[in-house]
């Protein structure tokens, strides 16, 4: 009995990974339709690819794309999913965000009530990732994703995150 239990434990491990590559897969799939459906309009492309994310995935509670503005001082929210945020300009240095506007490096925040540099947006968000994305090799802005869950966050969101970011960069910027 145990063996068995093992083996269908095991199983249905590898059943929710291969389910949550395929989601993966089809997700992206279907930002390129998004992207080629909707050119040259970038700004309904960035708003649709938000809904798409933010309506397939429980845990992406708010989504969002920043850009830096020219003299890079400061981030600019272009589109978002979810509930509406004041923080529509961030400093950079400022928050997770303005944070990865510096470094230019990925931030998963597993729990954001422990966060010192931490922008609240909505009291009931609990962790958050931020991806750069980057354009000729500069950071050019990033995509900001809440969620209502703690620890909602890992490398599989930062590695989907980035090949959306990639798409987007390559084909719209
Ligand atoms: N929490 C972010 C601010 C943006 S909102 O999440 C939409 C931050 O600390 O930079």
């Amino acid at each position: 009995f145990a063996q068995g239990f093992q083996t269908s434990y095991f199983n249905n491990f590898i059943l929710i990974i291969s389910f949550s590559l395929i989601k993966y897969s089809v997700l992206l799939k279907n930002c390129v339709e998004i992207i080629n459906g909707y050119q040259p309009n970038k700004t309904l492309i960035l708003g649709e690819i938000c809904n798409l994310l933010r309506e397939n995935i429980d845990y992406y509670d708010w989504v969002g794309f920043y850009f830096l503005d020219k003299n890079k001082k400061k981030l600019i929210l272009r589109c978002f999913a979810g509930k509406p945020t004041e923080h529509v300009e961030i400093p950079v240095g400022k928050g997770i965000c303005g944070q990865v506007a510096k470094s230019s490096k990925s931030l998963i925040i597993d729990d954001v009530s422990k966060e010192k540099n931490y922008i609240s947006c909505d009291i009931d968000v609990k962790s958050e990732i931020v991806v750069p994305i980057f354009v000729n090799g500069e950071n050019f802005g990033q995509i900001d994703v809440d969620s209502r869950k703690i620890n909602a966050f890992n490398k599989n969101d930062e590695n989907f995150l980035k090949q959306i970011n990639e798409l987007i960069s390559k084909n719209l910027f």
